[in-house]
């Protein structure tokens, strides 16, 4: 089973950024995390970072036909970005939508996520764990 997963605009600044939000242990070692608990879960994991939407759309599109599953975070483009949302449709690839902190709980503008009207699942609050469990939800679903 094929996962990607998606880091979106300043998510590579975890562990530097607000770290009383985000915590403090690094991108490198969140990287670390997904791909080592993706091996654990017999999933083969891709896993891509970037500042740029329209980079972003061009890494669904890519997945097309390719991919079993995606798992994304797209930082602040979750509250913003229509073309996101309609890449992941065009590309109609089970997807989970995760955020570190539980952007329900904060400012308002955080509650609004265009990925949420695609996505099958989403998880957030749970830092690191979040992907984690994004990524059991696709391995239990192989055996469905
Ligand atoms: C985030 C939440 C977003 O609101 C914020 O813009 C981020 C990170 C999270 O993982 O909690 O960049 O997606």
């Amino acid at each position: 089973m094929k996962i990607l997963v998606i880091n979106g605009v300043n998510l590579n600044m975890v562990g530097i950024r607000e770290p009383d939000v985000y915590g403090k242990k690094d991108f490198k070692a969140l990287v670390e995390y997904i791909k080592e608990t993706g091996k654990n879960l017999g999933l083969s994991v891709t896993h891509y970072q970037s500042n740029y939407e329209g980079d972003i759309c061009t890494q669904i599109q890519k997945a097309y036909d390719r991919y079993d599953g995606i798992i994304i975070n797209a930082g602040a483009y979750t509250h913003t970005s229509i073309a996101i949302l309609d890449a992941l449709k065009a590309v109609n690839i089970p997807t989970v939508e995760v955020h570190l902190s539980n952007v329900y709980e904060r400012e308002e503008f955080r509650r609004k996520s265009y990925i949420s009207l695609y996505a099958e699942k989403v998880i957030v609050g749970k830092g690191f764990d979040g992907y984690g469990e994004a990524l059991k939800y696709f391995a239990d679903k192989k055996y469905c």
